[in-house]
């Protein structure tokens, strides 16, 4: 499994030869060598994280569904970190709780936690469930960004006046967007029995919301996006318990290809997306994350990775092969929850467990699945 230390201290964080800080880093680096401290880790300092501004779904909901619809995620949900439940659907960290740190940020306030909340480091819109369609409805993509735009004007007003609990001007202008959406529009559109061909004839709708998101952000000032791709979603167990498998559409590893195929296809018109973004924004960053393929490989090639049945859940009901039953989910009454997590790609059929995005991550911020190959320490300013 991979550690935290290694994870703030990414092999490439010093040699990102697209940053203009690299310089900087590399200054850094002598210097950190003529003072005889050769310990690897110095290099690697984020002295000035962006701040960051989160629009997407579960998987970096850091609790905000929690907080704002009064919702319970119960143990053992964050067993394993946080050894409590932190309103987060894993036993433990999200892959962004690990780029957080990775950049010596803390780990994002949900922007609906009214509980003491400090914002100076950024906000998660993040929400369980959420989607791009239908927009207007709590807590779809555009609500986010909706309120993005309250947040903003209200955090400037509030630093004006003097307070440290939020983010001036500089902190948006140099903010770092990530945007981790589109899972539940492909998911919602298979459930209500959508055929292959009708949730492919969603895709362009879904990527145009994308486009909005971005264009509004830009527009206030947004120059830094992160983009990350959706999953191989026919390898969720709840996926492969809940359709009716007809054989020939699993694939060597036992995946939906129909869901896989619609999730690649989904992600080849993001990457388009980003691709165009970039000529339209001369002056924008935008780098494209490849989350599908990082995760596929974690599930075809799951030994490797110190993992045992890739696609059943450490915490469910209905023991194998996936351990999922849509009626007893896990944190609610007649769960069976598995001893070791880290030995689960999947925690509750649907989230990844913390071993196994605390792998996604160290591979993103490796930048062999960033387009273009850009650090995310890059950001830090
Ligand atoms: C991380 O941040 C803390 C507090 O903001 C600071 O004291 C510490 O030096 C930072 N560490 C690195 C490696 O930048
Ligand atoms: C989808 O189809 C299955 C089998 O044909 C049926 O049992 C189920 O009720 C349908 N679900 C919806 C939401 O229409
Ligand atoms: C499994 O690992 C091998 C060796 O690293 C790699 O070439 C292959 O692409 C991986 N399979 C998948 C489906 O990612």
């Amino acid at each position: 499994m991979v550690i935290m230390d290694s994870l703030l201290c990414p092999p490439l964080c010093s040699f990102n030869r697209f940053s203009f800080s690299s310089a900087i880093h590399l200054l850094l680096l002598i210097s950190t060598f003529m003072s005889s401290s050769p310990k690897t880790s110095v290099l690697c300092k984020c002295k000035n994280p962006p701040a960051i501004f989160n629009f997407g779904d579960s998987n970096s909901d850091t609790g905000g569904l929690v907080a704002g619809l009064g919702y319970s995620i119960n143990l053992p949900n964050g067993r394993t970190f946080f050894r409590r439940s932190s309103g987060r659907l894993s036993d433990g960290r999200l892959i962004i709780d690990f780029l957080c740190q990775s950049v010596n940020t803390t780990f994002l306030t949900p922007y609906l936690d009214s509980m003491g909340s400090i914002f100076s480091n950024g906000v998660n819109f993040a929400i369980v469930g959420s989607s791009t369609l239908p927009k207007y409805v709590p807590f779809s993509l555009n609500i986010q960004v909706m309120q993005f735009l309250h947040f903003k004007g209200r955090s400037v007003q509030l630093v004006t006046a003097g307070s440290m609990h939020f983010l001036g001007d500089e902190g948006f202008r140099n903010g770092l967007y990530m945007i981790d959406i589109g899972q539940n529009d492909l998911s919602d559109s298979f459930a209500k029995n959508l055929s292959y061909v009708q949730v492919v004839k969603k895709i362009p709708s879904i990527i145009l919301e994308i486009r909005y998101s971005i264009e509004e952000i830009y527009a206030q000032g947004g120059r830094r996006f992160w983009v990350h791709n959706t999953g191989p979603l026919g390898c969720l167990p709840q996926k492969l318990s809940l359709v009716q498998k007809v054989s020939d559409d699993l694939d060597p590893y036992g995946c939906l290809s129909s869901y896989n195929d619609a999730a690649g296809l989904f992600n080849e018109a993001l990457l388009h997306l980003c691709e165009e973004l970039r000529s339209e924004y001369k002056d924008a960053t935008i780098v494209y994350v490849d989350i599908y393929t990082i995760k596929y490989d974690l599930i075809a090639n799951s030994s490797n990775y110190g993992f045992s049945s890739p696609l059943m859940a450490c915490c469910g009901f209905g023991g194998p092969p996936y351990n999922y039953d849509i009626r007893v989910t896990c944190g609610h009454p007649g769960y069976q929850v598995c001893n070791e997590g880290s030995k689960y790609i999947s925690w509750d059929g649907i989230h990844y467990s913390e071993a196994a995005n605390s792998i996604v991550a160290s591979k993103i911020l490796s930048t062999d699945y960033s387009t273009p190959r850009i650090a995310f320490d890059y950001f830090c300013n």
